[in-house]
């Protein structure tokens, strides 16, 4: 069997899924229970100073459907940690020593001046943490106090606060960074100037979940207002593995650990945030929504998936995706597929039909008998058909062999390697000529 075993940052748990900081790692209660369902690691909720932030007392949390009501996207309005900064020390001290193999980091949030982080620091090295997570990312609530977002936003802050919080410990350090950003690898750089030893993204995207169209206000709505919050679940994903992979990619980023987080829900989304260059994964929504033990699906499925290609370590798949990542200039313009249609599969739903005539290409034939086959001398292979189709594999993109003719342009497919920098109608490319 795989060994699912990681070792992040000199940080080592059974498996490489870690409980992202969020409500599930709020209490000892909760982190107990997580461990015993096979989670291989905690990010704590995150810590401030005393007197404790307080939270509203009405809904704070807002969501995304899709058409059976399985929820595709959660909206937060919830801050930091409402608990005594004791309790939580006291309660991470004691969960750590129960549960030794398992990683534990602490999540912080503090002013943006170097003695509140002299003094928590300390705190939390006595509870016997693995480390420490720095929430640059909270968009909601903290960062109109000069925390979480509204460091993040700033480079400069970023690699003030993570060098001051090197300086004072000797536990590693992951800068959490925040989604609410343009290039993601600006942070991610001030994150190593600092000294982090990891980054983890991403954190929440500011939204509006939805307008309550009776009171004119945003949902969740308090008492007739709304404020905007934090989104996250399976809907961030792609925003996600994109912001994992710039920093994957990045010439200047080369080894620096990433953790992954955001909409992981199954082994495959984690397989996926591996595969794009990080260490490890972090969930929230899909614990949040399903409870702990879908991490038993998650371990299960990676281990399954592992055997089945003869990987044998979790490392194997850390990045390999990385190098086929790539800018839209450098794609092969000399590919070329078409699109076909299982007729054993297909139903006759005519979506792919609708679709193609209104909106793409007019490449889908539909007969009497409302038998849908695809027109080779119109298809451009955009793929919205196969994206529509409620079948799965009913509608399949074939790439045609070099030396056959493309119906639809009467060109020979070539076999070599062609981009858009070479390409005749790229007035680029006949400048440099
Ligand atoms: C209700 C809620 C509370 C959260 N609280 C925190 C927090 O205290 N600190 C933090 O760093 N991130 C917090 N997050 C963000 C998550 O840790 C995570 O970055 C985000 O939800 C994306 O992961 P997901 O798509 O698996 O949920 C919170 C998320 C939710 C939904
Ligand atoms: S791939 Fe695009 S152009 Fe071709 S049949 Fe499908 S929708 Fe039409
Ligand atoms: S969308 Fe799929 S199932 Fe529906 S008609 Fe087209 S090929 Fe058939």
């Amino acid at each position: 069997m795989a060994d699912l075993t990681s070792n992040f940052i000199g940080i080592k748990s059974p498996n490489p899924f870690w409980l992202a900081s969020a409500p599930p790692t709020d209490k000892a209660y909760n982190v107990r229970r997580a461990f015993d369902a096979g989670w291989g690691g905690v990010v704590w909720k995150t810590l401030g100073l005393d007197p404790h932030v307080v939270n509203v007392n009405g809904p704070r949390y807002g969501a995304i459907y899709g058409a059976d009501r399985r929820l595709l996207g959660l909206n937060n309005i919830e801050l930091i940690t409402d608990r005594p900064l004791q309790t939580n020390l006291d309660e991470i001290k004691e969960v750590k020593r129960d549960y030794p193999a398992q990683a534990m980091i602490v999540s912080l949030m503090v002013p943006c001046e170097e003695e509140p982080w002299k003094m928590i620091l300390p705190m939390v090295e006595e509870t016997g943490a693995d480390g420490v997570e720095l929430n640059f990312g909270c968009p909601h609530g903290m960062s109109e106090r000069g925390m979480g977002s509204a460091v993040g936003q700033v480079p400069e802050y970023i690699e003030m606060v993570t060098r001051w919080v090197k300086a004072n410990t000797r536990m590693p350090v992951i800068v959490k960074l925040t989604p609410n950003i343009t290039d993601v690898r600006k942070p991610a750089e001030a994150a190593k100037r600092g000294g982090a030893d990891a980054v983890s993204l991403i954190n929440t995207i500011n939204s509006i979940t939805s307008v309550d169209l009776d009171l004119f206000a945003p949902e969740p709505t308090i008492d007739g207002k709304g404020a905007h919050g934090g989104y996250c679940g399976p809907a961030v994903k792609p925003i996600a593995l994109n912001m994992v992979a710039e920093i994957a990619r990045d010439p200047g980023l080369q080894g620096l650990p990433i953790s992954g987080i955001g909409g992981v829900t199954t082994w495959k989304d984690a397989a996926e945030f591996l595969a794009l260059g990080a260490g490890n994964v972090q969930v929230c929504t899909a614990a949040m929504t399903y409870g702990f033990k879908i991490v038993q699906e998650m371990i299960s499925g990676l281990s399954d998936y592992m055997d089945s290609k003869g990987i044998t370590s979790v490392d194997e798949i850390v990045g390999r995706a990385v190098p086929n990542v790539t800018d839209w200039n450098q794609l092969n313009l000399n590919y070329i597929a078409k699109a076909k249609i299982d007729q054993d599969l297909c139903i006759s739903c005519g979506r792919c039909f609708a679709a193609c005539e209104d909106t793409s290409h007019q490449a889908i034939a539909m007969s009497e008998d409302r038998t849908f086959t695809v027109i080779d001398e119109e298809c451009v292979a955009c793929n919205l058909c196969v994206n529509v189709c409620p079948v799965e594999d009913c509608i399949t993109m074939e790439a045609m062999a070099p030396g056959e003719t493309d119906p639809r342009t009467g060109k020979v497919v070539q076999p070599d390697y062609a981009n858009w920098t070479t390409h005749p109608n790229n007035p680029a490319a006949n400048a440099a000529e």
